[in-house]
């Protein structure tokens, strides 16, 4: 009798559910991974709405994913043995193409991301490229499954090289802008948090971001030419991925600012390009993650971010699917829910 392993699903949008799928079988540049802990994102969130363009379905879940080594695999990092812990680096990357033979793997033009493109690793076993695992520092599981939408917030902040001193407008105080906000911090720069949501705010308040806007209640761009005394931002940070927010990325920005977009619209946004010749903008595409594990890894650690600022609840792997219903229906509520076995 083959075995089977219990995974989350989504048949099609709105239809999550557990299923049975065979164990996996492995190639000799794979490792098997036994999952302990998946976090659950906003991109999941969106596949199971149906607004995320890239996802296809059905497709199994899962990229913020931690677990033990169960078998070895060729290209496997030396410092890591079967039975050690381990991150996932999600990002499959074909090596052969433009951006990989430049080292931008994370924008391969053939780029498969666990549970996007390609099924994810919310099941008990998963198989995964042997080269693509970091070694996990000794912290609590669930801190380590901060790590890698951390890199996200991470490769914004290098993209757009923020430097001390400057000041940093973040609209979206989701997961990954708040992450945004604290590495802001721990890099001696200065937070602005933009939301529509106060409970958002009040929130980013509570974990240390001196500045918040609600475009909705006051006036977003004089109170930005207030903090900055007049110059406006040096850099923006867009991680909502809502239409009117990246247009307003060019309102907020300082002239020679720079921009990163790090929020998946659902559609086109239109945009006054005068803007980006007169004041002379940088702006960043700012995709997945390359190589910024370690430094992820190395914050949480340190507690530079403390996880517990982003971690809202742990629940068990079997309540995922009511989970993803309930965030879907109440984003307020939840800010980081991590699954373990
Ligand atoms: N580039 C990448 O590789 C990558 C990776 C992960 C996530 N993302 C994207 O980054 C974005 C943030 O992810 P998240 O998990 O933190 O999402 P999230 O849904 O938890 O947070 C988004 C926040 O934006 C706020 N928001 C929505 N509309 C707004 C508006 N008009 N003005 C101001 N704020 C607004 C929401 O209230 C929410 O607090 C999403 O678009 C997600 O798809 C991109
Ligand atoms: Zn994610
Ligand atoms: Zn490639």
């Amino acid at each position: 009798m083959n075995k089977v392993i219990k995974s989350v699903c989504l048949h099609n949008p709105l239809n999550v559910e557990l299923i049975n799928v065979p164990y996996p079988s492995k190639q000799e540049t794979d490792v098997l991974i036994r999952v302990e802990a998946m976090g659950i994102c906003g991109s999941d969130i969106g596949a199971y709405r149906g607004t995320n363009p890239l996802v296809s379905y059905p497709r199994i879940l899962g990229h913020e994913i931690v677990g033990t080594i169960l078998e070895s695999g060729f290209g496997m990092p030396e410092n890591i043995n079967v039975g050690d812990r381990v991150v996932l680096d999600p990002y499959i990357y074909c090596k052969e193409c433009y951006p990989c033979s430049i080292g931008r793997t994370n924008c391969c033009e053939k780029l498969q991301v666990l549970g996007v493109h390609t099924n994810g690793a919310m099941q008990e076993i998963v198989r995964h490229p042997a080269h693509l695992i970091v070694k996990a520092p000794d912290i609590p599981i669930e801190h380590l499954v901060l790590a890698e939408p951390l890199t996200i917030s991470l490769h914004a902040i290098h993209r757009t090289n923020v430097k001390e001193g400057e000041h940093i407008v973040i609209i979206g105080a989701g997961a990954i802008g708040l992450m945004v906000a604290l590495v802001a911090k721990a890099y001696k720069a200065i937070p602005i948090v933009i939301d529509i949501l106060d409970e958002r705010l009040h929130y980013a308040k509570s974990i240390g971001v001196d500045y918040v806007i609600n475009p909705q209640n006051e006036n977003d761009i004089e109170t930005i030419k207030a903090i900055t005394q007049g110059r406006m931002a040096e850099v923006v940070i867009e991680a909502s991925g809502s239409n009117i927010s990246i247009q307003n990325t060019l309102k907020y920005v300082s002239f020679a600012g720079r921009i990163a977009l790090t929020g998946w619209p659902k559609n086109e946004t239109l945009l006054p390009t005068n803007i980006i010749t007169f004041k002379e903008l940088n702006i960043y595409g700012a995709r997945t993650s390359k190589g910024e594990f370690e430094e992820a890894l190395t914050l949480l650690s340190q507690k530079t971010i403390n996880p517990n600022d982003i971690v809202s609840k742990l629940i068990k792997f079997d309540e995922i699917p009511k989970y993803i219903k309930n965030i879907s229906e109440q984003p307020s509520n939840y800010l980081k829910v991590i699954a373990l076995f």
